[in-house]
């Protein structure tokens, strides 16, 4: 496992979309596991800037996005589909087709759930994972429990889940308490994983998830098992990890 600790948020922006854009460069037919959150808007940004500046080109690489609310159709502000159209798709010159998202309006969670990790293996799997890091060690929508979850699976989520997540609806009644996500082993079979963490109210879950044991109740510990997971922190949500 791999740190990368920069003062500010907008550096480890920066640094996740050189990342991110250097696997595009390399390989332009990539396949790109992607998050949402606060978190990735300012790596999202940059990106969109490469693409706007000439330098970026995204017309060959395929996406696959962690996860969906259940129950919230693709059209709605807070679906996870809105707000990658808004924050990259929209902006950059990708092929709407190769996005995936998972369908948050189909109430088959089987079908939605087998259909999206066939298709991210039919695909070839994912070449670099981009992730997010929850308060309490989630990563996608995998909270803690007592097993890690293999593949795309449908998730009841939790109260700690469900009212971070209530800042952006109008109220917490609002927030599905269901969503589909990719597994842990989705999650692990990537090429390469990314995580991107700020602020000093992820300090002390840094510290647990990647310094700590790796145990299921903990999801994220488990990419310190990962061959090449690189996670790059500001300055504050690194400011507990052991120098
Ligand atoms: C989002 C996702 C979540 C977030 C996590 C952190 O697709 O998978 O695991 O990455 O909840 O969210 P922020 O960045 O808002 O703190």
């Amino acid at each position: 496992m791999e740190f990368i600790i920069t003062e500010t948020y907008d550096q480890m922006s920066r640094a996740a979309a050189d990342a991110i854009a250097a696997k595009v460069r390399s390989c332009p037919d990539c396949t790109l596991g992607l998050a949402t959150g606060s978190t990735p808007i300012g790596t999202y940004a940059c990106l969109v800037a490469d693409h706007k500046d000439g330098t970026l080109d995204f017309s060959d690489v395929t996406t696959f996005n962690l996860d969906e609310y259940a129950g919230l159709a693709p059209e709605h502000r807070q679906s996870y589909r809105y707000f990658m159209n808004d924050n990259l798709f929209d902006h950059v010159n990708i092929d709407k087709a190769r996005t995936h998202v998972p369908n948050g309006a189909n109430a088959d969670a089987d079908a939605v759930c087998n259909g999206y990790e066939q298709a991210i293996w039919d695909n070839g799997g994912i070449d670099l994972q981009l992730l997010g890091l929850g308060h309490n060690g989630h990563i996608g929508f995998n909270e803690p429990a007592d097993a890690f979850p293999v593949g795309t699976h449908a998730v009841q989520l939790t109260e700690s889940t469900i009212n971070a997540n209530s800042r952006l609806f109008d109220s917490i009644d609002d927030v599905p308490r269901s969503a589909y996500t990719m597994g842990i082993g989705t999650i692990m079979g990537a090429r390469e994983v990314l995580v991107v963490v700020s602020g000093a109210d992820k300090a002390d879950i840094v510290a647990k998830a990647f310094c700590g044991p790796v145990v299921p109740q903990v999801p994220a510990s488990v990419l310190q098992l990962h061959p090449a997971c690189t996670v790059i922190c500001d300055a504050e949500a690194a400011s507990k990890l052991p120098r």
